[in-house]
């Protein structure tokens, strides 16, 4: 059976063909753009919480690592092509910055990307990353063509996996003890969606 034709964009490298202009997203209650490095002290007061990092692969940071991560995104967002679409999410109410979601392109011939999310715990539990990561996905299938999205999620962090289940997107893998981190061997699930998954569900006026 042959393999159906990959776009002649894919072919050339490149998901991302032109420069893409300073993106900001709207949803019902969120924003959702580029990062300022005068968002690092709102990062940094979560990404130094040991609960919020528990299931990332990193450490609590320090003031200075979340500057260089905000300093890290707001780089990426200049590359071209660009590969890294990592963003503020903003309430709109208070225009105050709660998390940032994103997502890189791991394999540009493929269409594929790795999704990531993370958000203060005085929000949590609103539904607001999922709708920040709802409108990414959305943005990552319609604007940039991609094929298939996945999140890789440390199986404890039933959180994380309740919200990747929001957004619809599939039990693929489970690795047993496939990463050492912070001590100890960890599984991972991975979940993903495809464009045409994403495409079936959404209102007939947007198909
Ligand atoms: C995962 C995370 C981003 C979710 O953010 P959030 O704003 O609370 O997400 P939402 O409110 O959109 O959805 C969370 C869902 O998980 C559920 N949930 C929260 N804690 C839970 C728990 N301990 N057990 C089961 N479900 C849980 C909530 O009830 C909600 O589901 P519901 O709408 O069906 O009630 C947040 O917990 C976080 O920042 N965690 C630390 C960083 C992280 O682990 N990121 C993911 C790395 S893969």
């Amino acid at each position: 059976m042959g393999r159906a034709k990959v776009p002649e964009i894919a072919r050339r490298g490149h998901v991302v063909s032109a420069t893409l202009e300073m993106i900001d997203l709207h949803t019902l209650r969120l924003s959702l753009r580029e990062f300022r490095e005068s968002d690092a002290s709102l990062t940094h007061r979560y990404e130094r919480d040991p609960h919020v990092v528990r299931y990332q692969s990193h450490e609590p940071q320090s003031f200075a690592q979340s500057l260089a991560r905000v300093k890290s995104a707001i780089a990426a967002s200049q590359e071209t092509p660009r590969t890294v679409f990592d963003l503020a999410i903003v309430r709109t109410q208070d225009e105050q910055l709660i998390g940032r979601c994103g997502f890189k392109i791991t394999n540009p011939e493929q269409h594929e990307a790795m999704l990531w999310y993370v958000s203060d715990p005085t929000v949590w539990g609103q539904g607001y990353v999922t709708e920040a990561a709802q409108a990414l996905l959305t943005f990552a299938f319609e604007q940039l063509s991609l094929h298939r999205i996945f999140v890789d999620i440390d199986p404890r962090n039933t959180a994380s996996l309740r919200v990747a289940e929001k957004l619809g997107m599939r039990r693929e893998a489970h690795f047993i003890e496939n990463a050492w981190l912070k001590g100890e061997w960890t599984d991972a699930i991975i979940m993903a969606r495809l464009a045409r998954e994403h495409q079936a569900t959404r209102p007939a006026e947007h198909r």
